[in-house]
């Protein structure tokens, strides 16, 4: 099938990054968020992003505004109705994902797929809220969408050859490395890079190194892009909490447990960047270490 039209359910973090790749990739997109100041927020991030694109060269400014000319906000369901395929990215919790895939199902052409963006959930407990599980698969991309060459894509027991096969196509027009992963919780990126990062937590917490130290090593001594505190707070601590509660359930294996360093900046609100505060504070002009605990 033939994609041209694209519904993406959530303009936070991952949704605005799958938004704008839609449409730089020329799909109409529509956004549909829950209010407009978040709306407002993700097209916002958007138009950040092509306005330094544009700046940096790397962009015309006409093909700049015609990415942003394909970009629809909404805050009404009705207005996905002719989407040829609808991407979640909302917030990590399945009740929430389940009354919106049922919305969803409920105004969407029955020929549309559904694709969800969970980073641990299961696909197949989505899909099975809907009326169209041969034509649902998990799509997962990586923050920031817009530079992370990789998708996951994964195929659900009811997935059909049609819709597994859409999503390694559709990975390919947006320039994205693909690769299959079985439908278990955290797929396999996050099955591994989650026990790490709440392996450095509990490193930081037994005294191992301070918070820039630990960074620092893992970028000078294995090569990383950013030190694991920082992609921590980069990823968001809320989420890497709600990511480590469904990964301990399913594996019952300690190390996927949230440490109590974690919990506690979730707990005081201190979700990493989005936030402005977590393992670092960020409203100077450079991050410090905010050594929670301490
Ligand atoms: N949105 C869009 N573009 C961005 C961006 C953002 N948030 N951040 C950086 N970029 C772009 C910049 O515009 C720049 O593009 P140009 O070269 O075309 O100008 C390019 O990325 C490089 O950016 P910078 O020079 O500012 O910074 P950098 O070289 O340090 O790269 C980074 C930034 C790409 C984020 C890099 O630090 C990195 O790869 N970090 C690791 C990120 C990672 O591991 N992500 C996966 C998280 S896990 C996940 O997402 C799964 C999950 O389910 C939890």
């Amino acid at each position: 099938m033939e994609i041209s039209r694209v519904g993406v359910v959530g303009c936070g973090l991952m949704g605005h990054g799958i938004v704008q790749i839609c449409a730089q990739a020329g799909w109409e997109v529509v956004v549909r968020e829950l209010d407009q100041e978040a709306l407002d927020r993700g097209i916002g991030r958007i138009g950040k992003q092509l306005a330094r694109a544009v700046e940096r060269g790397k962009l015309e400014r006409g093909d700049a505004e015609a990415v942003r000319g394909r970009i629809t906000p909404t805050l009404e369901y009705g207005d996905l109705a002719d989407c040829d395929l609808v991407i979640e990215a909302i917030t990590e919790d399945l009740d929430r994902k389940l009354e919106m895939w049922r919305a969803v199902d409920g105004v969407a052409r029955p020929d549309a797929f559904f694709a969800t963006n969970t980073s641990s959930l299961a696909v197949a407990d989505q899909a099975a809220a809907t009326s169209r599980a041969e034509r649902f698969l998990g799509m997962h991309f990586f923050n920031p969408a817009q530079v992370m060459p990789l998708l996951e894509v994964v195929r659900a027991e009811a997935t059909s050859d049609e819709a597994y096969e859409l999503g390694f196509a559709l990975g390919e027009t947006l320039g994205k490395t693909t690769v299959a992963a079985r439908d278990n919780r955290g797929f396999i990126v996050n099955r591994l890079l989650v026990p790490y990062m709440l392996d450095a937590i509990r490193a930081y917490e037994q005294g191992v190194g301070s918070v820039e130290d630990i960074d620092r090593g893992m970028i000078a001594g294995a090569s990383h892009p950013m030190g694991p505190l920082t992609l921590a707070d980069f990823v968001g601590l809320d989420t890497l909490a709600s990511i480590a509660d469904v990964m301990v359930d399913a594996y019952e294996e300690e190390r996927f447990a949230q440490p109590d360093t974690l919990r506690d900046l979730v707990g005081a609100g201190d979700y990493g960047r989005k936030s402005g505060r977590g393992f670092y504070d960020y409203s100077g002009d450079k991050p410090v270490a905010t050594d929670p605990g301490r």
